[in-house]
This record gives structure tokens, sequence and C-alpha cells, in this order.
């Protein structure tokens, strides 16, 4: 029964973006043309509402919706049903043993089912919710569905900063559980093309909100420990805690032999099919690598800032103009996707800076890599 495909497939849309290539699949055209994708402006606000109503009443039934958010698209389930919840695994292929974010509409909902709150993070949420920061908190026993948690006593929170996300949310009225909506080891989608892509006849809706804004996912900081510590660094940084909490601890993702914390980070991630190689950020050094691979008979392509694009590889995937790492945060699952059209054998990435969001895309990037270096 498991593997049963899905007949109905729906990708609807939202306007309130002001995006204005939306794609809209109705059931019929879907059985009548098998597959063939409609691309229409949507820009009433009924057909928004009936969208969303549709939304509700899946998840309400314990069906599985993907949705927008401010960082990656969500692939949600209601977090109190096991057998909801269970679909989001099965649809990704995602690991038992990998808890998932639960997703609040506002922050009076995480009071039935965390416990203990710390003040520190009391303050975390007072000062970046709605937005991407997820609290590893005092999960309260026998709330959620066990399998949200993976079994651990503590629960990961958020409250998006997406018009559709948010509403979703407020008008179900239950915290939702919301993994990435990508096949799991794939870079989290970005567009709802993503999202078709990966789970195309596995899942029965998909809001389209258009492109998601950060494009990386949310930073997750755990409040179960003495020191609130960052999991996974994301669009609010380490900086931008301190100021508000004072010293926050790190994992570094060069800890390699510790147990990993979020459970998560110890799996390939945002991996293309072709290997990722990092490398020096001097255009010398990335003219001698292409020659290399090119003696090789080999094909290589580049994900980089424009400055990159002089040096003549099979494919260039911009990361936008150079020290825009809020640019290249927003181009980065969409290049490493691209990467898999092409027939490239090695993907090269000249490294980026660390500062600010740069260390959460130097994090993915490293994990893309899987840590490899190219050295010519
Ligand atoms: O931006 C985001 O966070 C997106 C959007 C959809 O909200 N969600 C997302 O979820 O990235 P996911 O499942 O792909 O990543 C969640 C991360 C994983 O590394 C997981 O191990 C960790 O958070 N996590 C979740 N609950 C945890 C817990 N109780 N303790 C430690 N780590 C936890
Ligand atoms: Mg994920």
């Amino acid at each position: 029964m498991g593997m049963a495909k899905k007949e109905v497939f729906h990708i609807v849309t939202n306007n309130n973006l002001k995006v204005t290539n939306n794609l809209w699949i109705s059931t019929q055209e879907r059985r009548k043309v098998n597959m063939k994708t409609t691309i229409a402006s949507v820009d009433n606000l009924s057909t928004d509402n009936a969208s969303y109503a549709q939304a509700v009443d899946l998840l309400i039934k314990g069906e599985v919706v993907a949705f927008p958010t401010e960082t990656v698209y969500g692939l949600g389930a209601i977090a109190t049903s096991e057998e909801a919840v269970a679909k989001i695994f099965e649809a990704k292929g995602r690991p038992q043993d990998n808890p998932l974010i639960v997703h609040v509409g506002s922050k009076e909902e995480i009071k039935a089912f965390t416990n203990n709150i710390p003040k520190l993070a009391q303050v975390c949420m007072d000062t970046f919710w709605p937005g991407p920061l997820t609290l590893i908190l005092p999960l309260k026993p026998d709330t959620l569905a066990k399998n949200v948690t993976a079994g651990l006593q503590t629960v990961g929170v958020r409250m998006p900063e997406h018009i559709v996300a948010l509403e979703l949310l407020k008008r179900l009225k239950q915290p939702v559980a919301a993994p990435s909506a990508n096949k799991s080891g794939k870079p989290s989608p970005t567009k709802a093309a993503h999202v078709y892509h990966d789970l195309e006849g596995k899942i029965p809706l998909i809001l389209d909100g258009g492109a998601t804004g950060i494009g990386l996912e949310s930073t997750v900081i755990d409040f179960a420990s003495d020191i609130p510590s960052i999991l996974r660094p994301g669009g609010v940084t380490k900086a931008m805690l301190e100021k508000v909490i004072g010293q926050v601890g790190e994992s570094k993702p060069t800890d390699h032999n510790d147990a990993p914390r979020a459970p998560g980070m110890k799996y390939t991630h945002y991996a293309p099919d072709s290997p990722v190689y990092l490398i020096e950020p001097s255009i010398v050094k990335v003219k001698e690598a292409v020659d290399k691979i090119h003696n090789e008979q080999k094909k290589v392509a580049i994900i980089a800032s424009e400055s990159f694009e002089q040096v003549k590889g099979d494919y260039f995937f911009s990361l936008g103009i150079e020290n825009q790492l809020s640019d290249a945060a927003h181009l980065l699952y969409q290049a490493l996707r691209d990467c898999d059209e092409t027939d490239v054998d090695i993907i090269l990435v000249p490294v980026l800076s660390k500062e600010g969001v740069g260390t959460a895309i130097m994090n993915r990037l490293e994990k893309a890599a899987d840590g490899k270096w190219f050295y010519s």
C-alpha cells in the first residue's frame, strides 16, 4: 500500500507575493494530459481562499501539504498525528531518527507542547519571531506524535515569517510538523518546482508562493543545554543572537567525532549527483583546476560569484555579485539543483566569506562537498 501513487496532484498559487508566473495544475488536466503543466496567473482572492481551504482540509484529514516559508519550502503534517507525520518520512525517504521542526502561527501555541521555557528562549522568540530561528525546547510529554521528535525529550519550534505559511497556520490553529520539502539528501526546495521535482506523485498538494526569500534553512539554537548553542547556522546569525542573549555556543562542522547534537546533521545533505569540491577563491586557481579537469576529458561546472564567469568551465551557475552574501544564500540551492540537469563530472565552488550569513552558506557547502577540496 505504501508505494501507491496518489492520483491527485495540484500546484496552487498565492498572489499576495506579486508572483507573475504561477503554475496551476488542475486534477482534471492532470488526469487527461498526464502531467501537462499549465501556467496561469491567479489573481483573485476567492482562488486563494479555495487553495487555503483545500490545504487545511487535507491536513485535518491527516494528509501532507507542501508550503513556502521565508527560508525554504516545508512539507507539513498535523504534529499530533503519528500517521500523518509518518507520511512525511515516507514521502521524503527521511531516516526515522531525524526529528522534525514544529511550526506555529503564534507564540502562544507552543505552551501546549513545551515545558519550562527558559527566559533567554522567550527573549529570542520575542525578538526574532516570526522569523528564521528554530528553538530546541523541553517537550511536554505525551502532547505531540512521537515520530515528530524521534523519541527525544526536546522539540524544535519555529514561527515562520511568510504570508502563506502564517495564513495556513492561522486557519488550521494547530501545530504543523514540517521538514524541508525535498527528497532526503537533496538541497532544500526554494521554489514550488523543486518540490514538484522531488515529490511529484507522492504528495497531494503544493502551495506555491514563488521563490523563498532567504533560501537557506532556519538557524537552530538549542536551549536544552546550559549555554544556548547553535546547532545549525542560518539567517539569524550568532552575532544577532549574542546581541540579545549574551554568549552563545556553536557546534563546529569540523567536530566530526562528536555525536551530532542536531541529529539531522550527520546525514549526507544538499548533495548534487556529481561530486562537489571546494576551492580557493582565486581566478588563477580555478582556471588551473578547470584545465586539469579538461585534460582528463571531464566536464566541470562552476558555482560562484559573477567574477568567476570568465573562467571557461563547461557550465557556470551564478551566486550573484561578489560579497553579496544574501544573494548567494538565495541562489545556492537552485545552483546545486541546476547541476543535476547537466552532464558534469565535477562541480567546483570557490569558498565564500564566513561573515554573517556566510557561516550558513559555508556550512551547507562543506556538507554538499562532504569536506572535499580541489588542489591542483
Ligand atoms: O527553515 C527551516 O528550518 C525549514 C522550514 C521548512 O521551516 N525546515 C527545516 O527542517 O529545515 P529540517 O527537518 O530539514 O531540518 C531540521 C533540523 C534537522 O537537522 C534536525 O535534526 C534538527 O533540526 N532538529 C529538529 N528537532 C530537533 C531536536 N529536538 N533536537 C535537536 N535537533 C533537532
Ligand atoms: Mg532538511
